[in-house]
């Protein structure tokens, strides 16, 4: 067989859906759900480049309770027991619906999965076991073994340790268009899952396929 053998994935937005944690408090939150989600997810991905630059790193799970702060103060407040609810509730995201068929598709074909995120270590294992991933994935690796979060080399270099081939060997998917960048500028083999039709970006460091789902990552 010719290609990658070995996929490996973003977390956030790609296998988990970042949303889903409020989606579940729309009632309490009101009008505000979308934006609170919204500035929530743009708030914990900037705590990581400013911690990454300064060499200032915080874990994720910090870091994910700290943009919600935010939020929460910019959006009319949270109150103590829907601020625990909301990160509870990230502790156990909901996985894409064509998260599960994909990583089984893989499998069959004999092919090596893994996880590579920013995330907590006890974070990912959650979202794993609570969205029943944990066993299609081989490999669950974060970020915090490095101590610096994407989209520094150092993070990617994990993957291709973990494995032992070279990054040319690694078929990278994320949702997230910053992180194919970096996976892309790293030497990965990269697929960009546009979930949500987003323009294209970072045009010197262009995906090796464009897909709209994970549907199609297996054919
Ligand atoms: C991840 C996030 C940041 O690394 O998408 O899983």
């Amino acid at each position: 067989m010719s290609g990658p053998q070995v996929y490996v994935f973003d977390a956030y937005g790609t296998l988990f859906d970042v949303h889903s944690a409020v989606a579940r408090y729309r009632a309490p939150l009101g009008e505000r759900a979308q934006a609170l989600s919204d500035l929530w997810r743009v708030k914990q991905l900037e705590y990581t480049w400013t911690r990454s630059l300064m060499g200032q790193y915080r874990d994720f799970r910090a870091l994910t309770a700290q943009a919600l702060d935010f939020a929460g103060a910019r959006l009319g407040g949270l109150s103590p027991d829907l601020r625990a609810q909301l990160l509870d509730a990230y502790e156990t995201l909901d996985a894409f619906p064509d998260a599960a068929p994909a990583l089984k598709a893989l499998k069959a074909r004999g092919c090596a999965t893994a996880i590579l995120s920013n995330g907590s270590p006890e974070m990912l294992e959650n979202a794993m076991r609570s969205a029943g991933l944990a066993g299609l994935i081989d490999a669950c690796l974060s970020v915090d073994s490095v101590k610096i979060f994407k989209t520094a080399p150092e993070a990617y270099q994990l993957a291709a340790d973990h494995f032992g081939v070279s990054p040319r060997a690694i078929s990278f998917q994320s949702s997230n268009r910053w992180d194919i960048a970096g996976a892309a500028r790293f030497g990965f083999e990269t697929v960009w899952v546009n979930r949500t039709g987003q323009p294209d970006e970072y045009a010197d460091l262009p995906p090796g396929r464009i897909l709209a789902s994970l549907a199609d990552l297996a054919t």
